[in-house]
């Protein structure tokens, strides 16, 4: 089967493409590199010895889709192409809606129209907002997204959903993600930020590796056991191999599934720093600083859903997510660059 990976440049979707090889299916790369390196998919190859093919372009160019669409037989679209940076968002709304929002509207239509109805997309456990319920279950209704990049994901869920129902020849699973850290344990991928990181795994790599002087704590007021914001943090190679999961689904003719993929466990700020410095033996100076704007106190989710119908279950704890993001930094202080 042939899967076309939007976005397979970047983090999740790097990762993903070698779990996709692995299980023996063929990968289409199509990834515009405004937030990747071409060399992850170098990495790729030299981890499971197969070609990638890659097309650099964007999901709002019909003619790249297109394409794509003719030469490489897709039968499926694992759709991780999107602008993600929660701040920036909330300066360039406009931008964030095209690229997002445009820019799968485009991309489905193609594959309308070339009779590719299976798509698997990344959402988010940011489309609960503050959460009604914790451990959060897919019933949990949706909530108010703090910014304009929540917003592209729950607006993007709403499309999914209506065409499904319209047309149920389509097949679409929504998979939202809780907080994926980690890297492969080859030391050879990882996340790879552009500036200063926003979110907490990436920072305190950073100040381990030297690049930044401390961690600040945003807020050790919340209603939390330590007063730090409580997350549910999964292995990027465990969220990567949700996917492989969820295509399985697909060939099932599925119709329309949402899945939590994470591990059901709630970690605080201060939890994953004593967890890291464990971890790797590096300690990490930190410092409490206020509530950063639109966070919420507490946030993991009921994985149970996942386990149930695919056969999924994330199997990383959280020193081996420590370790391996450490490895990368350690392996690769600048990511990807040289
Ligand atoms: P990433 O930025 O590393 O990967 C996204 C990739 O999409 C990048 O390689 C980028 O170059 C590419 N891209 C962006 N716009 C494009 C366009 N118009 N055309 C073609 N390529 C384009 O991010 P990631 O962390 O790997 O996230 C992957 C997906 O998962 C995103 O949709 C993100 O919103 C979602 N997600 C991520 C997280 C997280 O914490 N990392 C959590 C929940 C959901
Ligand atoms: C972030 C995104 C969210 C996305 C989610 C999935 C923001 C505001 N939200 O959520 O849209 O769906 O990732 O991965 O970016 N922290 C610090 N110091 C730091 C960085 C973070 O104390 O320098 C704290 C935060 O306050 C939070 C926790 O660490 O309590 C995790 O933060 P982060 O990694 O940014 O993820 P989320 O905020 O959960």
């Amino acid at each position: 089967m042939s899967i076309l990976v939007t976005g397979g440049a970047g983090y999740i979707g790097s990762h993903t493409c070698v779990e996709l090889q692995q299980a023996g299916y063929d990968v289409v790369v199509l990834d515009n590199l405004s937030n990747a390196s071409e060399k992850s998919l170098e990495r790729v190859k030299a981890l499971t010895g197969k070609e990638v093919t890659f097309y650099r372009g964007d999901i709002l160019d019909r003619d790249i889709l297109n394409e794509i669409m003719e030469k490489e037989k897709i039968d499926c679209c694992i759709h991780f192409a999107g602008l993600k940076a929660v701040g920036e968002s909330v300066v360039k709304p406009w931008e964030y809606y095209n690229n997002n929002i445009a820019g799968t509207l485009t991309l489905v239509d193609v594959m309308r129209q070339h009779g590719c109805k299976n798509i698997i997309f990344s959402s988010s456990a940011t489309v609960y907002g503050d959460p009604a319920q914790i451990p959060i279950t897919e019933e949990c209704p949706k909530g108010q997204c703090t910014n304009p990049y929540g917003w592209t994901k729950s607006m993007l869920e709403q499309i999914l959903m209506d065409m499904q129902k319209a047309d149920p020849e389509w097949n679409v699973i929504l998979l939202r993600y809780f907080n994926p850290i980690g890297a492969h344990q080859s030391g050879t991928m990882g996340e790879n930020p552009n500036g200063i990181p926003n979110n907490l795994m990436p920072y305190i790599t950073q100040v381990a590796v030297g690049k930044l002087k401390e961690l600040g704590v945003f807020g050790n007021d919340y209603d939390t056991p330590d007063g730090t914001g409580v997350r549910d943090y999964i292995h990027v190679v465990d969220l990567a191999k949700g996917h492989v999961k969820a295509l399985k689904k697909i060939e099932e003719n599925a119709g329309l599934s949402i899945y939590n993929l994470g591990t059901g466990h709630g970690y605080s700020v201060l939890d994953i720093v004593k967890n890291f410095e464990e971890a790797t033996g590096v300690k990490i100076p930190y410092s409490i600083k206020p509530r950063r704007a639109g966070d919420i106190a507490t946030c993991y989710c009921d994985p149970s859903k996942a386990e149930r119908e695919l056969g999924w279950k994330a199997e990383f704890r959280i020193r081996e997510m420590c370790a391996d993001s450490w490895r990368w930094q350690k392996n690769n202080p600048n990511g990807y660059e040289d």
